[in-house]
């Protein structure tokens, strides 16, 4: 899996391995992403706020065969619908706090 931070790419499988980037699964009120599906519909949202400062990167949905991938920029919502795969994770990565992680 691969993680993007603005448009470029930075953390790989063996970086996230070796810890270069932490994933962080604890629950966090402003980090850590909710979810719900609606039919065949994964609506994901992030309880934080978006400043040019301060910002949620990407969302990234990751399911059995793969995994999609959001880039958000400052001026978007923290929010996303994705196409529901199955169950899997779901990742956020604020651009001050790191990597926040929901297993499915
Ligand atoms: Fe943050």
């Amino acid at each position: 899996m691969y993680f993007y931070e603005g448009k470029e790419l930075v953390v790989s499988d063996k970086e996230l391995k070796d810890n270069a980037l932490k994933v962080n699964y604890e629950f966090n009120e402003k980090h850590t992403p909710s979810f719900e599906i609606v039919g065949d519909k994964l609506l994901v949202k992030v309880n934080h706020g978006m400043s040019e400062e301060h910002y949620i990167t990407a969302i990234v949905y990751k399911y059995e065969n793969g995994y999609d991938v959001v880039r958000l920029n400052a001026n978007d919502e923290p929010n996303w619908e994705f196409e529901y795969k199955g169950n899997g994770e779901i990742f956020e990565h604020c651009n001050l706090h790191g990597i926040f992680a929901i297993k499915m």
